[in-house]
């Protein structure tokens, strides 16, 4: 009799062992399960920050994309000459090229027309003299290199 409940105790016991082994391994599947998701997300995460890094690159080289047409204006400003005297975000011999872009938006002047010498300084009319003789070299330039130039200006900020 004593033999039998010996056996029925060390079964009852194997399997609780086994059974704890189980639910161990379950616990243990399940956090692989959990840390595995996070994983995943996490990557998701990265990956959704890349993308969005991405896009604003993309945003950012548009903005600073400029037309043909400013790019030829910026190297026929260099060409020409203009650059001994102006810059574009400082005084130097004449204004700065925001400050005369500022202006003409302004005033809603004919920048062309003052590169023919057909209309009258309006940023800095004291200092013409300086800039009047530069006009003799602008005034012969095709119609299409003074819409260069002068988009060139109007661009900068
Ligand atoms: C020797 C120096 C000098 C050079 C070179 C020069 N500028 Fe100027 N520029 C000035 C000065 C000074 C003024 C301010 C006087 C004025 O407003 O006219 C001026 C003014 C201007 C203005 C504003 C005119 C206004 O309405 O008052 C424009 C536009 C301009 N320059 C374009 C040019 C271009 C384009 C070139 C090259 C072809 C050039 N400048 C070369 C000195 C220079």
């Amino acid at each position: 009799m004593k033999k039998v409940l010996l056996a029925v105790l060390t079964v009852g016991m194997l399997s609780l062992t086994s059974c704890g082994g189980e639910a161990k391994k379950g616990t243990d599947a399940a956090e692989d399960a959990t840390d595995k998701t996070v994983d995943a997300a996490e990557d998701a995460a990265d990956k959704t920050v890349d993308a969005a890094d991405a896009v604003k690159d993309a945003a950012d080289k548009t903005a600073d994309a400029v037309s043909p047409k400013v790019a030829k204006g910026k190297e026929l400003f260099a060409a020409k000459g203009c650059v001994a005297c102006h810059k574009e975000q400082d005084k130097l011999v004449g204004p700065a090229l925001k400050d005369i872009a500022k202006v003409y938006a302004e005033k809603k002047g004919n920048m062309v027309k003052f590169l023919k010498e057909e209309a009258d300084a309006i940023v800095d009319p004291a200092q013409f003299a300086i800039m009047k003789a530069n006009l003799a070299a602008t005034k012969v330039l095709p119609g299409e290199d003074l819409d260069a130039i002068t988009s060139y200006i109007r661009s900068i900020k």
